[in-house]
C-alpha cells in the first residue's frame, strides 16, 4: 500500500510523537484516532487508521463505497467499539469508556447520519427540540428560542408546526442539520449530508456547514461522495482505501498528488483493479 500522508503543517512537527496524520498546529487536536483496527467477521474494515482532527477544522473523508466512512464516523462518538487502538476526543480516551461514561461526551457532538432520520411522528420543533430536552431541563420558551434560532440558521425559519412527510428531501436534510446543531456541538460528524439531493440543494446544504462552522466554531468530519461539497467545507481531505487513509492532506496536496487512485477518484474516472500499488 502507497502511503502517501501529507501532514498538512510539515512546520509543525514533533519528533517524540510523529505518527501519519498527526500535525499539531493550533494546541492539542480535539480527535487523536490512532491505530484504530475494527472486523466484522473475518473482514477487516479499518487497518490502523490514524488521523487528527484540530479544533475549528474540516477533515472530509472520501472512498469507495463500503470503504468503511460510515464505521469511523461511529468510532468517533462511541457508538462502535474497536478490535484495538484508540479514540481521545478532547483529551479523553473514548474506546475505554462504558455507556453512561460516554453520555456526556456525546454531548458536546453531533452527529447527521446518512439515512437523515427525523422522526415521522414528530413535527419539526419536536424533533429539534429532542436533544434539547434528552440533555438539558430548559424551560419551554427557551427550547422554543433555541428552536427557532436553529431552524433560522438553515433558512427555514417559521415551519415548526410542520410534519417531516409535509418536507422535500432537501427540507428534511436542513432540518436535521437543524437538529444535530440544537446543543451547539463541538464536533460535527457529517454522514453523506448530500445523497439524494439535487446539486442546487447540495450547494445551500454546503453553505449551511460553512455558516454553521463560523457560527458555532465547531470542528467536523464530512463523510461525502459530493466533490463539489468536498471542496467547499474541507480544510483537509482523507482518501479511505483497505482500512487505512491511502491519502491525507489539503486539497493542494492532493491536487498535486500523483497517485493514481486518487487522481483517478477526485477526476471521477473507473479505476483498474491494479491500483499502481
Ligand atoms: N454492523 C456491521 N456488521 C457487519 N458488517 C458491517 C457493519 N457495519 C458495516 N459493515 C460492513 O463494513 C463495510 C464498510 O461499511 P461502511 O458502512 O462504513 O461503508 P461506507 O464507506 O460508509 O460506504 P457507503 O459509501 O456506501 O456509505 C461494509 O462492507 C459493510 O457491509
Ligand atoms: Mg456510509
Amino acid at each position: 500500500m502507497t502511503t502517501d500522508h501529507n501532514p498538512s503543517r510539515p512546520d509543525d512537527s514533533n519528533p517524540g510523537d510523529s505518527r501519519p496524520g498527526d500535525s499539531k498546529a493550533g494546541g492539542p487536536p480535539l480527535l487523536q484516532v490512532r491505530g484504530l483496527v475494527k472486523s466484522y467477521g473475518p473482514r477487516i474494515i479499518l487497518d490502523g487508521l490514524d488521523f487528527d482532527l484540530h479544533k475549528g477544522e474540516t477533515l472530509v473523508i472520501l472512498g469507495r463505497s463500503g470503504s468503511g466512512k460510515s464505521v469511523t464516523l461511529r468510532h468517533l462518538n462511541g457508538l462502535e467499539y474497536p478490535d484495538r487502538g484508540t479514540v481521545h476526543f478532547d483529551g479523553t480516551e473514548l474506546t475505554q469508556l462504558r455507556e453512561e461514561e460516554l453520555y456526556p461526551i456525546r454531548r458536546r457532538m453531533a452527529m447527521l447520519f446518512q439515512s437523515g432520520a427525523l422522526f415521522d411522528s414528530m413535527n419539526v420543533f419536536d424533533n429539534i427540540a429532542f436533544p434539547i430536552r434528552e440533555h438539558t431541563d430548559l424551560p419551554l420558551e427557551e427550547v422554543a428560542e433555541v428552536v427557532a434560532a436553529k431552524l433560522k440558521l438553515v433558512r427555514l425559519s417559521g415551519i415548526e408546526q410542520q410534519m417531516p412527510s409535509s418536507l422535500s428531501g432537501g427540507m428534511n436534510k436542513r432540518v436535521a442539520l437543524a437538529r444535530s446543531l440544537a446543543l451547539d456541538p463541538e464536533l460535527v460528524l457529517y454522514d453523506e449530508p448530500t445523497t439524494g439531493l439535487d446539486p442546487v440543494t447540495s450547494a445551500v446544504i454546503g453553505q449551511l456547514i460553512l455558516k454553521s462552522r463560523e457560527t458555532l466554531n465547531a470542528s467536523a468530519v464530512v463523510v461525502t461522495h459530493d466533490l463539489p461539497l468536498a471542496r467547499t467545507v474541507g480544510h483537509r481531505l482523507a482518501f479511505l482505501d483497505r482500512g487505512r487513509f491511502r491519502f491525507l492532506g489539503t486539497w493542494k496536496e492532493a491536487d498535486q498528488s500523483e497517485d493514481p487512485m486518487l487522481r483517478g477518484f477526485l477526476e471521477g474516472r473507473p479505476e483498474n483493479d491494479d491500483d499502481g500499488t
